[in-house]
């Protein structure tokens, strides 16, 4: 277990003040946040759009080239997190962004990188990880050398989201602790931290879904855990699944998610580490998840998606081998082509 991110707690304002940050910074945040809430700040303010593609991120990389900076301070969803990380890794290696894809692609360490997130469900702000959209499929850049230096943690930022978002942020949040937890990286230190998450999850969603603070919270802890749970181990085929649908059809990527963890989890039933998972929490994980998407009307993956792409869509995600043999089961195309289709 090994952890590069300094996690603070508290007011956003208040904990960046007290970095003490500065020279020039690189702003990177979403539409609608206003820089003057941090004062005293020399930066340029970058907004980013939802969902980066390997395009948006040269055109936001070609605005900045001609300018210095001393840090990125990103405020804001995983898509503004993730983008703020290439960036941050461009400025200290000369290398067309495509090639950062992969695995530990990122030869130098990226610029100090303060990351505060205004939702509650990638876990960006303490992941190795950055996600790319690509034409057929979302492409991962992992490397220890986008850690952020700094994750600040305020749930203030996250009261107000709108319920959709809260519902499908806060269920990526749940897959990365129960992929996490069954992929077969996951060491005993890892098993306390997702099952913390999971419980977290289930322990905030109502309170969170009427945006409450308290509920927040337990949200905003169970991303912070899932996103340390999967740079210790990884992802599995939820998000294999979510990177192509996500890609092809521009679905959001928690929602995306949402759609394949009940086939996932009917995929690893019996599965000793699911049991052990549910005893510990004493919960039926896959009707809690069931009753949560018929309460709050979850979206089925016919929703989006006709049927006669289930192959395509299962084929594309197997030729991801690094989520398909990251798992304690293994998976075959038939496998994936079931859980597709029982998506539907
Ligand atoms: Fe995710």
């Amino acid at each position: 277990m090994r952890l590069q991110t300094n996690i603070i707690f508290g007011d956003f304002k208040e904990e960046i003040r007290k970095l003490g940050l500065t020279g020039q910074g690189l702003l990177c945040c979403r539409r609608g946040f206003d820089p003057a809430q941090l004062p005293g700040l020399d930066l340029y303010a970058l907004r980013i759009s939802p969902e980066p593609t390997v395009e948006s991120v040269r055109g936001y990389w070609e605005e900045i080239a001609d300018r210095k900076f001393d840090y990125v301070l990103a405020v804001g969803g995983g898509s503004v997190i993730d983008v703020a990380k290439i960036l941050a890794a461009r400025m200290e290696n000369d290398e067309e962004i495509e090639n950062f894809v992969g695995i530990e692609k990122i030869r130098r360490r990226a610029k100090k990188i303060i990351a505060v997130p205004t939702t509650h469900g990638t876990g960006s702000e303490v992941t190795k990880y950055s996600v790319l959209k690509f034409k057929e499929t979302k492409k991962s850049i992992v490397s220890e050398n986008i850690c952020p230096e700094v994750a600040i943690i305020d749930e203030g930022l996250t009261l107000g989201m709108p319920r959709d978002l809260t519902l499908y942020t806060s269920i990526d949040a749940l897959c990365h602790n129960i992929e996490a937890y069954l992929a077969k990286a996951c060491d005993p230190l890892n098993d306390t931290i997702c099952e913390s998450g999971v419980r977290l999850f289930f322990e905030g969603i109502e309170e969170a879904m009427s945006d409450l603070a308290v509920g927040r919270k337990r949200l905003m802890l169970s991303s912070v855990l899932g996103g340390i749970a999967i740079t210790n181990a990884q992802t599995l085929l939820v998000h294999a699944l979510s990177h192509v649908v996500g890609a092809v059809h521009d679905i959001p990527h928690g929602l995306a998610n949402s759609l394949f963890l009940p086939s996932f989890l009917k995929f690893y039933e019996g599965d000793e580490k699911l049991s052990r998972l549910e005893k510990i929490l004493g919960i039926d994980l896959r009707k809690n998840i069931e009753r949560l998407y018929e309460k709050h009307g979850v979206k089925r993956l016919a929703d989006f998606v006709d049927r006669a792409e289930a192959v395509m869509i299962a084929e594309k995600a197997f030729e991801n081998k690094r989520l398909m043999n990251g798992g304690r089961k293994p998976v075959t195309l038939d496998d994936l082509k079931e859980m597709v289709l029982s998506s539907f």
